[in-house]
């Protein structure tokens, strides 16, 4: 094709983004024009402020590509980054509605489907030695009226700190469960007491925070996938008061309203009538939930009833 005056072939420093940006002006999807655009004008934007050098320009790429070769089915280290750039965060904070629901926070890494279906005050920590917390709460709409049938998906660490396909046997569901809010939208889930715990240091992510006198520690938190027809899921965590790490969480989680109070107890016998084989505590939490679509599979619907 012959050139014109008005597209010269040489770019300098001057015209290349717009010239890239004007390759993009036939891109039929408005919205990906939009962020194909914006993405270029931000990045040439960066690289023009810290003038990038071609050898920083290849460790990026190198960067990038080792984050690659660490992502598997078990480990997504691009949510990793995206996490503790605070870009999940970020979008998250976006997408919530807080003043309709339970505010939101991030699902993580360490969500599995299909988790056990357990029954009200059941545990999700059969094998573990640590302290037993019972978890109570009740899911509500925003004027306080029960849900009945919500499911409720929860996950977190055992007491060592990991999660179950952190652990030598990945392929066993632990730690985590499904439950049906009861008749007056109640739940009662027993557990192990979290505690903090470090996000996955051995890989590219680590290095950078590692590279950037950052710690990957999380405070305790338990994880709450929460769903209902005719209700928006609510993706949450709950975190404990008194962690140490609550303003310095690595993945930019923690919002106020989600850190809730725990009981220390030393009684004999635990809140739900059975025996304490030593101290216990109690986190009562409630979610509230906005209407929507959300559609909740009917077999768990007639499980409630
Ligand atoms: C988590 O709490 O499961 C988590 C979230 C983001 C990054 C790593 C771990
Ligand atoms: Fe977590």
């Amino acid at each position: 094709m012959a050139m014109t005056a008005a597209t010269p072939r040489t770019k300098t420093e001057d015209d290349i983004t717009n010239e890239v940006l004007r390759r993009f002006d036939a891109t039929s999807d408005p919205r990906l024009r939009q962020i194909m655009q914006s993405l270029v004008t931000h990045l040439h934007a960066f690289v023009r402020d810290v003038a990038l050098t071609e050898a920083e320009w290849m460790a990026g790429i190198e960067f990038l590509t080792a984050t690659g070769h660490k992502s598997t089915g078990n480990r997504q280290e691009f949510i990793l980054l995206s996490d503790t750039l605070g870009v999940s965060a970020l979008v998250n904070i976006l997408a919530s509605h807080p003043t309709e629901s339970t505010t939101p926070s991030l699902l993580g890494p360490f969500f599995r489907e299909n988790a056990p279906m357990l029954k009200t005050g059941d545990t999700i920590a059969p094998r573990d030695k640590g302290e037993a917390i019972e978890m109570v709460g009740k899911v509500t709409d925003k004027a306080g009226k029960p849900i009945a049938g919500a499911l409720i998906d929860i996950w977190q660490t055992g007491s060592d700190g990991l999660y179950d396909i952190q652990g030598d046997k990945p392929e066993v569901m632990d730690l985590r469960g499904r439950f049906l809010t009861e008749k007056d939208g109640t739940y009662r889930i027993r557990t192990a007491l979290p505690i903090g715990y470090g996000i996955p240091m051995d890989g590219p992510v680590g290095k950078m925070l590692t590279a950037g006198s950052r710690e990957g520690r999380r405070p305790a938190h338990v994880h709450f996938l929460v769903k209902a027809q005719g209700y928006e899921p609510l993706i949450t965590h709950v975190f404990l008061e008194g962690d140490q790490c609550l303003t310095s969480d690595a993945v930019f989680g923690v919002k106020d309203e989600l850190v809730s109070r725990v009981e220390g107890h030393d009684e004999a016998v635990m809140a739900d009538g059975k025996r304490a084989s030593g101290p216990w505590h109690v986190m009562t939490y409630d979610f509230q939930m906005k209407p929507g679509t959300g559609v909740v599979p009917q077999p768990l619907l007639s499980a409630a009833e």
